[in-house]
């Protein structure tokens, strides 16, 4: 029996490209692969700190992995970098975010995050997108990022829940692999529809929605 529902944030409720998208004028025809490479660039900078035992917030990860992409493309400009770290701060919401909460609200089940997020940089985000969640376990205080099986451990632990009583939905390919591998059940949000990957078939149930969502 799920009693727990967890979500990922970035990229699973919060649009981590609207960023990006809102000033894509000024960055011109580079603009998608300046935000993919700024979305890459922070979560290798997380990765390659927990796995060397180091710690910066997601917040400075985010703004250094900018400063890198913006650099790639030749792309110095301090207002720019700080109206895109403005909008990353306040970044959409998925249109199917809300409606998913309220519909778990509705069935009487609580919502909760997980996240790689400093926790006031997750406060702001769910606040200016609108998201209200019971429960928002921030990384920040155990200081090693998903996928680290700590991680997941420190939030059955604060649910008070077993491993397999506890959904999970990420559409980060890697943090629904750390999931599963840690016992949640969990659920890949394959938004793009992109390939398997992390023999996640075996392992996660794919939804292409969170309407989707059981
Ligand atoms: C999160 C990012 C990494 O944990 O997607 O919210």
């Amino acid at each position: 029996m799920t009693r727990h529902v967890v979500f990922d944030a970035y990229g699973t409720l919060l649009d981590v490209h609207s960023a990006v998208a809102r000033h894509a004028p000024r960055l011109g025809g580079a603009a998608p692969a300046i935000s993919a490479l700024w979305r890459q660039k922070q979560l290798e900078y997380s990765w390659v700190l927990s796995a060397t035992g180091a710690y910066e917030d997601f917040a400075v990860l985010t703004a250094r992995a900018l400063r890198f992409a913006l650099d790639s493309h030749g792309l110095r400009d301090a207002a720019l970098e700080e109206a895109l770290l403005d909008a990353y701060r306040r970044l959409d919401a998925f249109p199917d975010a809300a409606p998913t909460l309220a519909r778990l609200r509705a069935a009487g089940r609580g919502a909760a995050i997980l996240s790689n997020g400093e926790p006031a940089m997750l406060a702001a985000g769910l606040a200016s997108a609108g998201l209200a969640l019971e429960e928002v376990m921030s990384v920040h205080g155990l200081r090693r990022y998903k996928p680290h099986p700590e991680v997941y451990a420190m939030a059955a632990s604060r649910l008070g829940a077993a491993p397999q009583d506890i959904a999970f939905v990420s559409a980060n390919a890697w943090d629904a692999f750390g999931a599963a591998r840690f016992g949640f059940r969990a659920f890949w949000l394959n938004r793009t529809g992109g390939p398997v990957e992390y023999g996640l078939d075996g392992i996660a149930t794919p939804i292409a929605s969170l309407e989707a969502l059981p």
